[in-house]
C-alpha cells in the first residue's frame, strides 16, 4: 500500500491529521494525532520501554521544551545548525537548496557541503525555480532554532531542536544523584523543534516532532569492553557502506570493521530486535554508515537506520557517535563539572546516541503493515496485536432482545484492561471491516446464543476466523494474544 493509501486511512480513522486545519492560516509541518494514533504511540514507546531503556537498565528524565540561549550557544547548534537555502529573484520563494537540486538534475549534495558547491550545480545544471522559472539567488544558510521571548522583555530562549541537550546538561546531576554507572544510558521522550523551509508529507518532514533520544555516556577507552555483547553478537543487522546492505552478524561488523567497536554494535543490534517486534520488514532496513560530509556537526561517526518504503527510504533512527563533543562544550560554557568516576578512572565520558523519529517510525509501522485483501474486499491493517490502537470490538448482533444490555455488560468489564471499542449500530460485515481497518486484532459478537450459555463469538483480524467462547475466558484469552513479546 503506497502514501496516500496510509494517507487516506490516518484522516479517516484517527490516526493523524492536519493542525489548525479550519483556518485558513494554518501552517504547514504541524499535524495532530487523533484517538487510533495516540494509542499506537503510546504502544510504540511502551515497546521502545521494555526493550531498550528497561532492558539496559536506563534513566528517563523528562526536560524543558524551551531551553536557554547559552545551552544552544554551547551545543553549537546556534551557529551550526542551518540549511542551505535558495531564493527566487522574481516570485521570492524559498526552497532547500540540496533537495530543490536533487529533485530537478538528480545531483547529490550533501546539505553541509560548502555553498558554492550548491551554486554551480544550479548554474551547470541550468535549475530554475519550480514555481515560476525565475533565476535563483546566491544560496544562503538559514538557522533551524525556532527562537521564542521570555517575559515582558522577551529575554532570548529557543524551542529544543533535539530533547538531547537536556540529557547533556542534566548529566553531572543524574550521575550523581541516582548512583549512576558508566555506561550509562539516559532517555527522553519529547517533542523537538525545527524551523523547516519545505516541510511536507505529513508525519515525514515536521517542524513540531516527536524524538525518543537515548545517550549513551562510556568510558572511551573501554569501547570493546562489552559484558552483554554476547546477548546480540548474532543478530543479524543490515549494514551499507557501498552501495548495497549487506546482512552481517554483530559480531561480523565488528571483527570487519564495518562497526567500529563492540559498543555501537551491540546498540545497532538491540535497535534491529526492537524494530523487528514492531512489525517493519526488517529485510528491508539497512544502517547506511554516514560520509564526512553527511554527518551532523556533532558527530564523530554515525549511522542511519534507514527502511524502504513506498516513497523511498526513510531515515528513523540517527545513531551518532558524539564523543565528548557535547559535555565538553557544555562543561566550558558553563564552568560546571561534568567529569565522572569510572572505578578509579576520572573520565569525561564520550557519548553513543540512538535518536529515534517517532512520527517516522510510526508512518513505516502503519505503511508496511497495511494490505489490501483483494479476495475478502477489505483493507486490513495487520499491526502487532501489542500495538493495535483497539485490541478488541465489542459488537451486538442486534440491539434488541436485552443483546444491547449484555454487550455493554461486556464492554464494563473489559474496557479497563484492553482498548475495547463498542459498537452497537450498522451491518456487521461493515462493523468488522471499521475494526480491520483500525488494526483490532479480535472482534467479539454477542448474539442470541450469549443469553443462553453466555458464549461469545470471538473473530481473528488476519484469518477471518470465529470461534465460540465462553465470557469467563475472554480475559485470558485476549490477555495472552495481545501481551508484548
Ligand atoms: N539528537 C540528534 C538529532 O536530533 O538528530
Amino acid at each position: 500500500m503506497k502514501y496516500d493509501d496510509v494517507m487516506k486511512l490516518a484522516l479517516e480513522r484517527g490516526f493523524y491529521f492536519p493542525s489548525c486545519e479550519v483556518y485558513a492560516d494554518a501552517q504547514a509541518g504541524f499535524w495532530e494525532y487523533g484517538p487510533s494514533g495516540v494509542s499506537l504511540k503510546n504502544k510504540f514507546l511502551e515497546l521502545w520501554r521494555r526493550e531498550l531503556i528497561r532492558r539496559d537498565g536506563m534513566m528517563e528524565i523528562d526536560g524543558s521544551q524551551i531551553m536557554s540561549k547559552s545551552v544552544f550557544e554551547a551545543s553549537g547548534h546556534l551557529g551550526s545548525f542551518a540549511d542551505p537555502i535558495i531564493k527566487c529573484t522574481k516570485c521570492k520563494s524559498t526552497f532547500r537548496a540540496d533537495r530543490t537540486i536533487s529533485e530537478i538534475s538528480n545531483v547529490d549534495i550533501p546539505e553541509s557541503a560548502d555553498l558554492q558547491e550548491f551554486d554551480d550545480a544550479i548554474l551547470q545544471n541550468n535549475i530554475k525555480c519550480p514555481k515560476c522559472s525565475g533565476e535563483f539567488e546566491k544560496t544562503k544558510k538559514f538557522n533551524m532554532m525556532f527562537r521564542v521571548g521570555i517575559g515582558p522583555e522577551g529575554e532570548e530562549a529557543y524551542l529544543r531542536p533535539e530533547t538531547c541537550q537536556s540529557i547533556f546538561v542534566d548529566f553531572p546531576r543524574m550521575f550523581k544523584t541516582m548512583r549512576g554507572k558508566l555506561p550509562l544510558g539516559i532517555a527522553q521522550v519529547g517533542k523537538s523543534f525545527r524551523n523547516e523551509i519545505s516541510p511536507r508529507q505529513s508525519l515525514l518532514r515536521l517542524r513540531e516532532f516527536y524524538q525518543a533520544e537515548i545517550e549513551v555516556f562510556c568510558n572511551p577507552s573501554r569501547l570493546d569492553d562489552v559484558e552483554k555483547f554476547s546477548e546480540i553478537q548474532d543478530t543479524i543487522i543490515r549494514v551499507q557502506t557501498d552501495s548495497e546492505p549487506v546482512a552481517m552478524t554483530c559480531k561480523e561488523a565488528v571483527e570487519s570493521g564495518i562497526v567500529p567497536n563492540k559498543f555501537v554494535a551491540y546498540y545497532l543490534g538491540i535497535l534491529t530486535e526492537f524494530y523487528e517486534k514492531t512489525g517493519i520488514d526488517i529485510t528491508s532496513s539497512r544502517f547506511r554508515r554516514l560520509g564526512e560530509k553527511e554527518k551532523a556537526f556533532y558527530a564523530e561517526a554515525a549511522f542511519d537506520f534507514e527502511v524502504e518504503t513506498t516513497i523511498g527510504w526513510l531515515e528513523l533512527v540517527a545513531c551518532n557517535y558524539r564523543s565528548d563533543y557535547d559535555l565538553s562544550s557544555h562543561a566550558k560554557k558553563s564552568k560546571e563539572k561534568f567529569e565522572v568516576m569510572d572505578n578509579d578512572e576520572k573520565v569525561l565520558p564520550h557519548v553513543f546516541e540512538i535518536s529515534m523519529g517517532i512520527d517516522r517510525s510510526l508512518y513505516t509501522i502503519i505503511e508496511h503493515s497495511l494490505k489490501d485483501d483483494k479476495e475478502n474486499e477489505r483493507i486490513v491493517l495487520s499491526l502487532k496485536p501489542y500495538l493495535s490502537p483497539v485490541h478488541v470490538g465489542i459488537l451486538s448482533l442486534v440491539k434488541k432482545d436485552g443483546l444491547k444490555e449484555k454487550t455493554d455488560e461486556i464492554y464494563l468489564n473489559i474496557k479497563r484492561k484492553f482498548d475495547a471499542f463498542l459498537d452497537h449500530s450498522g451491518a456487521i460485515g461493515r462493523r468488522y471491516r471499521r475494526l480491520d481497518e483500525i488494526g483490532a486484532p479480535f472482534a467479539i459478537t454477542i448474539d442470541h446464543q450469549t443469553l443462553e450459555d453466555d458464549t461469545v463469538t470471538i473473530r481473528n483480524r488476519d484469518s477471518m476466523e470465529q470461534r465460540r467462547i465462553s465470557i469467563s475466558e475472554l480475559g485470558s484469552v485476549l490477555g495472552e494474544s495481545t501481551a508484548y513479546p
